[in-house]
Formats: C-alpha cells, structure tokens, sequence
C-alpha cells in the first residue's frame, strides 16, 4: 500500500508516478497492491484523477505499454487529507487494506514543503497510519537546525529511524554511486585520494532552469537548503568518506557521517549568494526578495586525509549550462625535471550527467625534437563499458530500495543534523545576494573563490 501525500504535484507527475511505472513494467513491484494519492485539493473523482496521472504518464514515458499502464492506473485512487484532519484518508486506507489481509505493509511518501511536514507526521501518528510502515521523506529536512530537531523529534515520537527514508535524490543516480566504485574498485585512485595529492575539489551543479513555477517554494527555501545543504553535500559525502569496507547501509551511512562530522561550520565571509536578474518578477516571488537562487561556498573537512584541501561548492538557477561535476584538482608533481613550467592543471573530472564521463586532464609530450608539454585529456564514457544494461532514474531506483527495506541511499538523522549545523552560520548571517545575468556563471565573486578558477568555466 502506497500512500502519496502530494499526488497532485510536480515531482508526482515527474517523477514519482513515471518511477513507479517503469518498476511496474520491470515486474518490480509486489503483485497486489494500492496507491492513494491524497492531499488537500481534490483532483476530482477518482476517475478523473486516473485519466490525469495516465496523461501525464503518456507524456513523459517513452516506449510506454499500455497494459503496464492500464494495470498501474486502476490501482490508483485519491482520498483529501490535512494535517488537521486526516480521519477519512485512514478510513479509506483501511478498508483498501482488507483487500489484502490486515497485515498489508505500508508506504507513506511524504511529498510536502518543509513547512508542512511537522504536523503531517503527527496526524500520521494520530491517525496511526505510521504503524507497519516505512516513512518516505523529500528534502529539505526542516529550514534550519532549530527546526530540523524539532521534526526529528516529532518523527521519532511516531516511528523508529529504521522506518524513514529521507530522500536525497542525487544518491540514487548512478553516476554519483559510481564514485564509490571508482574509489574503491581501483587500485590507481584512492592512494592519492588525500591532502598529499589533492589541492582541491570542486562540486559544481549549474542549472540552466529557472524556477519552473516553483517560485513560492524557492522563496521559503532559496538554493543553500535547496541544493547545498541537501544534494552537493551528500557529493561531498561521498567523495570525503573513508572506505567503508562494504556496501551495506550502516557501513556506508557512518562513514558519511563521520565525514560530516569532521565537515567545518561554514564561514559566511567564504559564501557568496546571488540571485538573478528577473527573479523578483516571477510568479509567487516577493518584489523585494532577498532570497539566493546561487550559492557558491568554500568548506573544509578537518581530518587527517582532507587537512586544509579546500572544496569549493557552487550551483545555481539560470546559469550558462546544467551540469553536475566534481572536479579534483591535483597538486603539481615534486619533480624539478621542467621546473613547474607546467601547462594546464592535472585533474581528474567526473561528470556526474544520466550519461556519466570520466576525464583525466593530464601533461603529456608534444610531439617533436624537444621535451615540451601539451595538456591532453584520457576520457572514458562510462555507459560503453555496459552498453545493454540500463540505469534506473534516481526515483526509481530509491523507490524500489524503499520497498526493499534498504536504507543505505537515504539519510540518516545523524547526518541532517550535522549539516545543518554546518550550514547554520551562514543561516545566521546571510550574505547579500549579489545580481547576476542569466545564462552567465552567477555573480563575480563567486568566480574568484576557488583559486585557479572553476573547472567549468565562469
Ligand atoms: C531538486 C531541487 O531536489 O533537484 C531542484 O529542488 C533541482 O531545484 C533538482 O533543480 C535537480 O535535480 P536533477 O535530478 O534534475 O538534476
């Protein structure tokens, strides 16, 4: 039994249903079983909110078949709850669930702003719809650390930690896994995985898309909780960590954590915030704002492989291009053999896209009578090396590790809380969000912080 607060909405639309989908046509989920959306508007009749999510499905879903989707449609239906009252949605989930013997498990995605969480979870709770069930979480996790321990502690009053799943959607791309497999599956990597080899690393996630009729979430939001705090820092997570040893939830989840442990509070004087040129005049968007839709930082990880090896962090709305890269920038050799007369940098750069690449930007001889250098760059397009697998999309693939009990892509309470505490000086003092032109790489300053530049170009 899946229960969808948010049916109606736009990750519903893009994501949720059409991950659902491609489960459903992969023989993916059990055999019997019921979604109800809910929410607080209502769709319609239960029929007209069908013929919406197949449209929708129809739209966004290449190569669809219409038997997977008849299947999946007449399995959905919608049933209006508030955090007020709830009392008609758990009626209707119990009686879907005689369908299927009283011991139905349940799945209660909670897609709703920040702001709506807390008292979502009570009536869960009130409503005992926690019972038997794993809690489903879209990010952010509170607005603040204040916030964040007060909806911790709610939900810890409703259910225990091994039934949440907060979801960081970024960990369910195969692309970002990848940096485990490329850390811990080649012997060429990870000894110079340290402060020794490493001068810097940059995570950067420019997007070209401004808000997409998401202007009042930004507004109560803005980019440090929306991506920051959230998604560049799980990035961060993963290529800080120290070797779990295994792929198991516990093993990987205290390794992150312990990195994020060692992550320091942020310094607002090393954070620029800007917001674009036209932003004020979107739909639900104050005529004064001061809301960052570009944030750029620099942090650092205090421990005995990242010691004084900045990570810079930057991503935005409406920059040049859309792309997830990190960047690990090498110190230059010890030699003296050309006297650090060296062109380029020495870097290694994993684009982190649905269609992920690895490059080595690297010296190398130029052809001819005397030893000069060329930068040249080794590229591997990960996808060729399996050609007939395919990925699953992030919400696929966590929605399946939802139904399958394993928590190792989702975050734990532990790790929220540190990040917010990270994140919580700039919270505090935030800087002025300083202009920028859309489609340029955001304001100037952010384009001094790393020195040496960003790999992708400003
Ligand atoms: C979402 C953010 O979590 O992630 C959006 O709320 C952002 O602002 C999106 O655009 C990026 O995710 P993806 O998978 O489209 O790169």
């Amino acid at each position: 039994m899946l229960v969808l607060f948010g049916a109606t909405g736009d990750l519903a639309k893009r994501k949720l249903f059409p991950g659902l989908y491609q489960l459903a046509a992969a023989g993916r989920l059990p055999e019997e079983y019921a979604v109800i959306g809910s929410g607080r508007h209502s769709p319609g009749t239960d029929d007209e909110f069908r013929d919406q999510v197949r449209e929708d499905l129809q739209e966004s879903v290449e190569d669809l078949d219409e038997d997977v989707l008849d299947d999946l449609i007449k399995k959905i239906s919608f049933q209006t709850s508030s955090a007020d009252d709830g009392s008609d949605l758990s009626k209707k989930v119990r009686e879907t669930e005689e369908e299927f013997g009283n011991e139905a498990k349940r799945l209660v995605y909670l897609s709703v702003p920040p702001t709506a969480m807390k008292d979502m979870v009570a009536m869960l709770g009130r409503e005992k719809l926690t019972e038997r069930a794993r809690l489903v979480l879209e990010k952010p996790f509170g607005l603040d650390l204040e916030s964040a321990r007060s909806l911790d502690a709610a939900l810890k009053d409703v259910v225990d930690e091994e039934q949440i799943f907060r979801i960081d959607h970024f960990l369910g791309k195969e692309a970002v896994q990848n940096i485990l497999a490329l850390r811990f599956a080649n012997g060429l990597f990870e000894p110079a995985w340290n402060r020794e080899s490493i001068e810097s690393v940059q995570i950067d996630v420019p997007e070209d898309l401004g808000m997409e009729g998401r202007g009042s979430f930004y507004e109560s939001t803005g980019c440090l909780r929306d991506m920051i705090s959230t998604h560049l820092c799980q990035l961060l997570g993963f290529v800080a960590l120290e070797d779990p040893g295994t792929f198991e939830e516990k093993a990987v989840r205290d390794a992150k954590s312990a990195a994020f442990q060692d992550l320091q509070p942020l310094d607002p004087s090393r954070v620029v915030f800007g917001q674009y040129d036209g932003y004020r005049d979107e739909d639900d968007v104050d005529d004064d704002s001061e809301v960052e839709t570009f944030v750029a930082i620099e942090a650092y990880v205090d421990n005995d492989r990242w010691r004084d090896v900045p990570f810079y962090l930057r991503t935005g709305k409406k920059l040049a291009e859309s792309n997830r890269v990190i960047t690990l920038r090498f110190k230059n050799s010890a030699s003296s053999m050309f006297n650090g007369d060296t062109p380029g940098t020495n870097e290694l750069v994993l684009e982190l896209s649905d269609d992920p690449k690895i490059y080595v930007a690297l010296r190398a001889k130029k052809p001819g009578p005397d030893l000069d250098l060329v930068e040249a760059t080794m590229k591997l397009d990960v996808g060729d090396a399996a050609p007939e697998d395919k990925p699953l999309e992030a919400y696929e693939r966590l929605l399946l590790d939802v139904l399958r009990g394993d928590q190792t892509l989702f975050t734990r309470s532990d790790e929220v809380d540190r990040l917010w505490e990270v994140c919580q000086p700039v919270l505090d003092a935030p800087p002025t969000p300083q202009p920028y032109e859309p489609g340029s790489w955001g304001p100037d300053a952010a384009l001094e912080l790393p020195k040496g530049g960003w790999h992708l170009h400003g």
